[in-house]
């Protein structure tokens, strides 16, 4: 036995001919936020329908809950909660409606059902909205009813397919802590699927990169990012003279692709190399007009592991 709540190893998945998943492998530890990042097409639909249960896999072992989801799929359903891609709720009922068929449909008693429903709306600032038909809701509400519907059998393990996909800044905030406070409060283990690097950044304890049915990269944030090299100094002078004077001085600094009076230093950010930058300068008498430290940012992460920027990637 293992605390991992969500384990596979070797899973593959091909639609005919075509390889969407290429051997994955993937660890989660109970009461963590996972998040699997990855370009429209990745596979990450597919993934969650395999460790779901909604699909075979054509080859690998996962196990859910410590349940192998190929064998033991009741097991595993009775464990998990899925709020897919699309949300699942019925337009033509209110959002009281669709919370209270949920219940129904998990078998809870009437008075629990009442119970469980009245929270649910509370947490979800959707009481006041509760009467109205689900096909008036806007969006962002849209999702959160579908979240609550995934919590009313009180999942211990919660899969969320781009959660926030088309939510304007502030729903996603609130999205963003309702998940937080299930992992905090609760216990819950989260595995999301995104395609949007600061949430990644934000939420998870653990990233992993698929592209094109391959995982490129897995580890904590800070890991992704110490990875990549890209940390540098940007320096800008107030004219040509003093830019020469520094790009003779300072070894391996480049010009700015996009301002001519920018200079771009490589370095680790640290106060000591800052340090030594800064005195190099002052020993020439070279004058700097602005001065600033860039870390990599999973952006630059995302780039170079898959070729594309995630701009690319959202504007598709
Ligand atoms: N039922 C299917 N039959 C054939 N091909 C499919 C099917 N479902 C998905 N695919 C293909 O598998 C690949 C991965 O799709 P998937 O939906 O898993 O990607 P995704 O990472 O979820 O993308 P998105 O960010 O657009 O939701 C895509 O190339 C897609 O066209
Ligand atoms: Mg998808």
């Amino acid at each position: 036995m293992t605390d991992s709540a969500i384990a596979a190893s070797g899973l593959r998945k091909a639609y005919k001919d075509k390889v969407v998943l290429d051997g994955i492998d993937l660890d989660v530890a109970e009461g963590t936020i996972f998040s699997l990042l990855g370009p429209n097409g990745a596979g990450k639909t597919t993934t969650v329908n395999v460790l779901t249960t909604l699909m075979k896999a054509d080859g690998g072992t996962v196990r859910v809950a410590g349940h192998d989801v190929a064998t033991e799929t009741k097991a595993v359903r009775a464990a998990i909660g899925v709020t897919g891609q699309f949300a699942a709720v019925d337009e033509l009922l209110t959002g009281q409606e669709n919370l209270r068929l949920m219940a129904d449909l998990k078998r809870l008693g009437p008075g629990e059902s009442k119970r469980v429903v009245a929270d649910l709306l509370e947490r979800f600032d959707l009481t006041e909205s509760a009467q109205k038909l689900a096909a008036t809701y806007s969006g962002g509400m849209r999702r959160k009813l579908d979240l609550a519907m995934t919590l009313v059998g009180k999942p211990r393990i919660i899969f969320l397919d781009e959660p926030t996909t088309g939510l304007d800044p502030r729903s996603r905030r609130t999205m963003w802590d309702i998940i937080r406070r299930l992992v905090a409060d609760d216990g819950v283990t989260i595995f999301l699927t995104t395609q949007y690097l600061e949430e990644a950044d934000r939420l998870a304890d653990r990233i992993a990169v698929l592209d094109q049915g391959r995982l490129v990269a897995q580890g904590t944030p800070a890991e992704l990012k110490r990875q990549m090299p890209g940390g540098h100094v940007r320096l800008r002078f107030s004219g040509d003279l003093e830019l020469d004077s520094a790009l003779r001085v300072l070894g391996d600094s480049t010009r700015d692709d996009e301002n001519d009076l920018v200079l771009r230093v490589p370095s680790d950010g640290g106060a000591r190399s800052l340090r030594t930058l800064l005195a190099q300068l002052d020993a020439h008498s070279i004058e700097v007009e602005e001065f600033s430290v860039h870390t990599p940012d999973l952006d630059d992460v995302f780039l170079s592991l898959t070729g594309r920027t995630s701009t690319k990637v959202d504007a598709r």
